[in-house]
């Protein structure tokens, strides 16, 4: 069970959902949380607050995966507060945003949107990666698990639309695979994982929910339990692998 984690993406429906069930286990020492504006959420600090309060090292950390300085200054306070960490999430990712939508055929296509999408869904956790490699390189276990999407599958892609976001996590996942083979060598005891949360009910999904039935779209709550079942139980074998919320594999 983890011990130290990092939750990236803190800020967001399914991030915040892991930090508070991650929050709840005895087992937890210390909870990292980021995002970019992690330090003036209320919700954020209340969790920190009540961590603090039970003894739990707790901190809010901003910063963006899209820009390295920030991260290296994340990956500097973690060095500094010499946090050992076990786990880190990446939950953050975007589909939507102003001047960015879900393209539905290629007059849509607009190169800057498609540039911001790479920089959040594909660069940002592989540049999250290289700034925690020192933990990541430690000859022990830490899982490093990255949120994608099972649209991101160039195998499962029978509907087409969403090009940028597609493609992003497609990218992802390749850049998040080949991480998973360096760290066998490197760490046999790291575990990479890419991992799919299944529609759920967050801003991120709430434009795109009318056509999904109700027992389809899951409550962050129930995501949150499944992602962190499947963290609990991965293995060094399961380093490289890209798995839904049910547990099973997705092909790529
Ligand atoms: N919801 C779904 O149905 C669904 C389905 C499949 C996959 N997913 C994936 O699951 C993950 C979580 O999605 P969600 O539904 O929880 O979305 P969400 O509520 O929109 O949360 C996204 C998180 O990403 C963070 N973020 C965005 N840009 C960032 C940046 N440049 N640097 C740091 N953090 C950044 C946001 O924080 P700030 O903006 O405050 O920085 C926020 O915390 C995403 O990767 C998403 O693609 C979701």
């Amino acid at each position: 069970m983890a011990a130290h984690a990092l939750i990236v993406g803190a800020t967001g429906g399914i991030g915040e959902a892991i930090a508070r069930q991650y929050a709840e286990r005895p087992s937890l020492r210390t909870l990292v949380l980021c995002a970019r504006q992690a330090t003036r959420s209320a919700r954020l600090q209340l969790l920190r607050d009540e961590l603090l309060g039970r003894g739990v090292q707790a901190l809010l950390l901003d910063a963006d995966i899209r820009d390295e300085a920030s991260l290296a200054a994340l990956r500097a306070v973690l060095e500094d507060k010499q946090i050992d960490l076990d786990l880190v999430v990446n939950a953050s990712g975007l589909l939507h945003a102003p001047g960015i939508d879900p393209e539905k055929q290629l007059e849509q296509i607009d190169a800057a949107a498609l540039r911001t999408l790479f920089d959040v869904n594909a660069l940002g956790p592989i540049l999250l990666a290289r700034a925690l490699q020192p933990w990541l390189a430690k000859r022990r276990r830490i899982v490093y698990a990255s949120l994608s999407a099972r649209v991101g599958s160039i195998d499962d892609n029978r509907l087409g639309g969403w090009y940028g976001y597609r493609a992003s996590k497609a990218a992802q996942n390749q850049l998040l695979k080949t991480l998973a083979i360096e760290m066998r060598r490197r760490n046999p005891e790291a575990i990479v994982l890419i991992l799919h949360p299944g529609t759920t009910d967050t801003q991120l999904s709430r434009p795109f929910q009318r056509n999904v039935a109700q027992e389809k779209l899951f409550t962050t709550d129930f995501v949150a339990g499944r992602l962190m079942a499947i963290i609990d139980a991965a293995g060094p074998d399961d380093s490289g692998r890209f798995i839904g919320w049910d547990g099973e594999g997705i092909r790529w």
